[in-house]
């Protein structure tokens, strides 16, 4: 009885049963690329890989016939994608002033106001319980990271972790925020909005989460890796989390808020990297952002001493390019101007009487980032 061949092998004057496939063609979707042995793969590699050029290729599935702005020139490679619809946040859990029109209106209030509130014994309990929780959400948004993953899963982890613990996801309807979370890939430097691009292998993303509960405001972020990412991508991560460590180390009662942007500034400088001038850390505690401000970067003229019972977030944002940005007509993601990487870290800090302590800190891992432990 004759052997019935599923598959012969593909290599010229070899009719053994072939078992192997080509992985290029698996991927591309092409059939029938059968090798009986590696040898034979081997071998034939010239010829064959012809048929992976670029119209053999089967369509992409990753989705995003989506383009809200076909006269926007892009500043790297990142796309807008489609975004999910706006998710709900139960009637038990209170909320700040803006959840339902959107508008701040307490923090519009404080406009121009450069006094920094000093917190009470109970005001100070309330931000090490928020702060702390806020860094519980971003743990699961962490253990949630890797390729093929959209940011909208991470906002709906985000999200739901959030309600979990009886707290509002401070970015929903944040002067009209749409998500719960600001998801950051590779050239974004922050508000990037979760939306259904899969995360791909190589990617940097940052993570930013706030939790708002019994009135107060805890705020952190850490950039992750997304499979493997290239030297220097991984050196720009390191740098700015040494830019917040550095900026972290100051803190003290009596020193300067202008004077954490030089010590940041200095560091990025001598990594080749830049910081970012837009955005700043902020005061924080019943309100999202107030006094005070605080630049990351060199010879600002940011306002006020700190003072024991002064919360306040650093979160320097640090760019292997240029430091400027681009925001996206979105009015929320803010691109580098020239396409290259930006990476982040925040932490909610609370000045004591001898120096600062970390509210948002990770307690395991000796608080490592989590890109440090993966
Ligand atoms: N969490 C961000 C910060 O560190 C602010 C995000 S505001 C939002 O200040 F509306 F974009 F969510
Ligand atoms: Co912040
Ligand atoms: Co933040």
């Amino acid at each position: 009885m004759a052997t019935i061949i599923a598959n012969a092998c593909l290599s010229p004057g070899c009719a053994k049963e072939a078992r192997l496939q080509c992985p290029t063609c698996v991927k591309q979707g092409i059939h029938g690329s059968y090798f009986c042995s590696q040898d034979c793969f081997k071998s034939n590699w010239k010829g064959h890989k012809a048929v992976h050029k670029k119209t053999f290729r089967a369509p992409v599935v990753t989705e995003n016939d989506y383009d809200p702005w076909p006269d926007f020139r892009y500043t790297g490679n990142l796309r807008a994608h489609r975004r999910t619809p706006r998710r709900a946040v139960p009637a038990h859990i209170s909320r700040p002033d803006y959840a339902e029109d959107g508008n701040p209106r307490s923090e519009r209030e404080m406009r121009g106001f450069t006094q920094i509130k000093v917190l009470e014994a109970d005001e100070i309990a309330a931000m090490r319980d928020v702060c702390q929780l806020a860094r519980e959400v971003l743990d699961e948004a962490a253990r949630a990271i890797r390729v093929d993953v959209t940011a909208d899963e991470i906002d709906r982890v985000v999200h739901e972790a959030t309600i979990a613990r009886d707290c509002y996801p401070s970015p929903l309807n944040y002067c009209g925020y749409p998500k719960s979370c600001c998801t950051s890939v590779n050239e974004i430097i922050c508000h990037g909005i979760p939306d259904v691009r899969p995360l791909e292998d190589g990617d940097i993303v940052n993570v930013d989460v706030t939790c708002f509960k019994d009135g107060f405001h805890g705020d952190l972020n850490e950039t992750f890796f997304v499979g493997r990412v290239d030297e220097g991508s991984r050196r720009l991560v390191e740098v700015a989390h040494e830019c917040l460590r550095l900026g972290i180390d100051l803190v003290k009662p009596g020193e300067r808020y202008r004077d954490i942007g030089n010590v940041i500034q200095k560091h990025a400088q001598s990594n080749g990297c830049s910081v970012v001038r837009t955005y700043c850390g902020h005061g924080i505690h019943r309100l999202f952002h107030t006094a005070p401000n605080v630049p990351h970067y060199a010879k600002n003229k940011a306002i006020g001493v700190m003072k024991p019972g002064h919360c306040f977030t650093i979160e320097p944002m640090i760019s292997a390019g240029s430091w400027k940005d681009v925001t996206w007509p979105d009015d929320w993601t803010s691109a580098t101007i020239d396409g290259k990487r930006s990476a982040q870290f925040e932490e909610t800090l609370l000045v004591t009487k001898i120096g600062c302590e970390v509210l948002t800190r990770r307690r395991d891992h000796n608080g490592k980032p989590y890109f440090m432990t993966q």
